[in-house]
């Protein structure tokens, strides 16, 4: 179904947005980085939950200040200790927090929970991160990216290591703004089939010229304007999983000498890093790293994505 050019109600996925609204998005969030009373009192009166089931220090830290310089308040709602639907169902959930709350901020494992949570919640609901998206992630990355390179449209963002929540938003902000993607990552750890597929024809419904590519040779980034990684262990993975993960992904560590071979590129990272693991300390903090600009821009982002979904953009 075409999408219209209504604001969407819930912001799950990157895709839920038209390209057109994404854009809109990226103005209004390098206006309110520019000018800190701008929006100042947008979410005077309003609420917003944010139900986290996983640790996080720039999420939860940048939705809550943000939400504050709007006018708004934060209510953070620790939920580490048990998994939403545990209790009592997440149909539930939805039908009380939206009588309290005006939104929900929520960081969970499973996407189809926040799906649930919103389809029986009145109130926006918006991903802080699952299992298989970090849309608030690359709401900033793309900020951050036309600030530091002038555009996305025309550039190549190559994400080297895990393929992920973070390289799955990612990829659809990229694509969707015209950039061109390349996925590097070892044989069976690169996103999936349909997601790829999924991702190919947003680029191509997009019509902004961004494309898709996916290799397991770190040869392939030659000449990327950007060079990105992130945790090859996330925390939906096991303990068990680490081990593993940490042998297969060695030889995809962006140490100096990866950088060159991309030749001039900036260098991104969503945060936390380990540095000496995925990333050398030179790479995260040498002259080419831009990782806390994008940190500072994960305000800037969410507090414009909140203007536009609630109508005060
Ligand atoms: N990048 C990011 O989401 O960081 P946190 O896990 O600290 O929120
Ligand atoms: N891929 C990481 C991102 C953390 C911000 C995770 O899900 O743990």
């Amino acid at each position: 179904m075409a999408k219209t050019n209504a604001f969407p109600t819930d912001f799950l996925t990157v895709d839920a947005l038209t390209p057109a609204q994404l854009g809109a998005v990226l103005k209004t969030a390098a206006r309110g980085k520019k000018d800190r009373r701008f929006g100042a009192k947008a979410l005077a009166g309003k609420s917003i939950v944010m139900l986290f089931e996983k640790p996080s220090l720039r999420t939860r830290v940048s939705f809550e200040v943000g939400i504050n310089r709007l006018g708004g308040h934060a209510l953070f709602y620790d939920h580490a200790k048990e998994r939403i639907g545990e209790r009592e169902s997440i149909h539930d959930y939805g039908r009380v927090l939206e009588r309290y709350a005006d939104g929900i901020v929520a960081r969970v494992f499973s996407q189809g929970a926040l799906e649930e949570l919103a389809a029986n919640c009145d109130a926006p609901v918006v991903n802080a991160l699952s299992d298989t998206h970090h849309p608030c992630q690359a709401l900033a990355d793309v900020l951050t990216i036309t600030e530091h390179l002038g555009s996305v449209k025309g550039k190549t963002v190559a994400y080297i290591g895990d393929g992920n929540n973070v390289t799955l938003s990612l990829a659809q902000a990229v694509v969707m703004l015209g950039g061109h993607m390349l996925e590097v990552a070892p044989e069976g750890f690169g996103l999936s089939a349909a997601e790829v597929a999924a991702i190919s024809n947003l680029a191509a419904a997009s019509r902004a010229g961004g494309s898709f590519t996916a290799s397991s040779d770190v040869e392939a980034m030659s000449g990327a304007d950007v060079v990105y990684t992130d945790t090859w262990v996330s925390m939906h993975h096991s303990s068990a999983e680490a081990a593993r993960r940490l042998r297969t992904f060695k030889p995809y560590q962006i140490d100096g000498a990866m950088m060159a071979r991309a030749g001039g590129a900036i260098f991104m990272h969503c945060l936390p890093a380990e540095r000496g693991v995925e990333v050398t300390a030179d790479v995260v903090d040498g002259a080419a790293s831009v990782v806390f600009d994008q940190a500072e821009n994960r305000m800037h982002a969410q507090n414009a994505l909140l203007l536009h979904l609630f109508g005060e953009a």
